[in-house]
């Protein structure tokens, strides 16, 4: 059969988890935690089952989760999205991702992506007609260097994807990088698509430089933001898209498509307790400092280096003290041999630098930081 996606395998996000299982390694490669959602979440989540929250929301996503999503943003950004016309609830931030992709790029449209970059990017560029743009974060701070993107942009570029906290480095862009993408976008028919889903994991006192904050950029612009990241709940697959209205209409066209809506009882779990515990979300870049904090401490003293993590929950370090082995085949080493699961950074790379960069996930107990620090440490 022809395939639309001939150079696509599976994620390494479930090549990886996958072998830890095998293998019975300590699984720091995909990111999911290893502790639970808020008990109380989980309490309104099996009340609006049990009160038959069961039959088709709206497609946009229940009146009573956009109304919280609005005043949120208005709380952290400053910015009063319209909850009718503004936002839209998507089952994850996939989703939101390919909708806002395939909403706006057509055949022969280029994507302006930054490497190392996520990896359901170029596919929904694919499957839309487009051709992938990469560019190469500078190293060794995963910056992104604009000169290179202003010379990359010409006609044909329909859309630029920016990640900030960025996974797989961690690290965040800035106020002054935000006006540049700005000016380098002003009036020009280029989209911004700006992942957000680890804004709340925005560490030392930084701030999280949303595309919603800065009044000319969140015009041209699709947010995404997943509460599978902010309530430890990654497998509900519940996010949303904050986009101005005109943006929002395309994008709604291609999700009632794609999904239609999504799980009912979880929508209204989560705006309950949007409504009761608005601290969760506030106290989670304190949350994960210290599991960053633990993590960083317990591997301080093995042959790993690092610079702290500045954001999300992963934390990149460099083995090469350890083995001059490519770093897929590296991560393959530690987790079959070792019993520590992490991601090599290849392949979210079109062409990979020589790198020895692994990343670990450190959303996990303390207990299970531990264990995979006393193996680690012993390299
Ligand atoms: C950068 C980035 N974007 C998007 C997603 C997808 O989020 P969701 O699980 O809500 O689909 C992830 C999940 O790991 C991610 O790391």
């Amino acid at each position: 059969m022809r395939s639309k996606l001939p150079d696509i395998g599976t994620t390494i996000f479930t090549v990886m988890s996958r072998m830890a299982q095998e293998y019975g390694a300590i699984n720091l490669s995909q990111g999911f935690p290893d502790f639970d959602c808020p008990p109380r979440l989980r309490e309104l989540v099996s009340f609006y089952l049990n009160d038959r929250k069961n039959q088709y929301p709206p497609m946009t996503g229940i009146p009573q989760l956009r109304e919280q999503i609005a005043a949120k943003v208005l709380d952290l950004y400053g910015f009063a999205a319209d909850m009718d016309q503004e936002v839209t609830v998507t089952s994850g931030g996939t989703e939101a991702l390919f909708d806002a992709i395939q909403a706006t790029v057509s055949r022969g449209d280029e994507v302006i992506v930054f490497d190392p970059a996520y990896d359901s990017y170029g596919p929904g560029i694919a499957l839309a007609g487009g051709v992938t743009v990469h560019i190469p974060l500078s190293l060794p701070d995963f910056r992104i260097d604009w000169n290179l993107v202003k010379e990359r942009i010409n006609e044909r570029t329909r859309m630029i994807i920016i990640n900030t906290p960025h996974n797989p480095s961690g690290a965040i862009m800035s106020r002054q990088d935000m006006d540049t993408l700005a000016e380098l976008t002003r009036n020009r028919e280029i989209y911004v698509l700006s992942d957000e889903v680890y804004e709340h994991m925005v560490f030392d006192g930084g701030v999280h430089e949303s595309v919603l904050r800065h009044e000319e950029l969140r015009q041209r612009s699709f947010a995404v933001f997943s509460f599978g990241k902010t309530y430890h709940a990654t497998g509900w697959k519940l996010a949303y898209c904050v986009a101005p209205a005109a943006l929002t209409a395309e994008f709604r066209k291609v999700h009632q498509f794609v999904t239609f809506t999504s799980p009912s009882f979880i929508q209204y779990a989560i705006a309950d307790f949007m409504r009761e515990c608005p601290e969760h979300a506030k106290e989670l870049p304190a949350f994960y400092q210290a599991k960053r904090d633990t993590f960083c401490r317990l591997i301080k003293d093995s042959r790993f280096t690092f610079t702290p993590s500045r954001g999300t929950y992963f934390q990149l370090v460099d083995y090469s003290a350890i083995s001059s082995l490519p770093d897929a085949e590296f991560a393959n080493h530690l987790t079959q041999k070792k019993g520590v699961a992490a991601i090599p950074l290849s392949p979210f790379y079109e062409k990979a630098p020589k790198s020895t960069l692994l990343r670990f996930c450190f959303c996990k107990d303390d207990s299970t930081l531990e264990a995979a620090a006393q193996i680690l440490c012993k390299l």
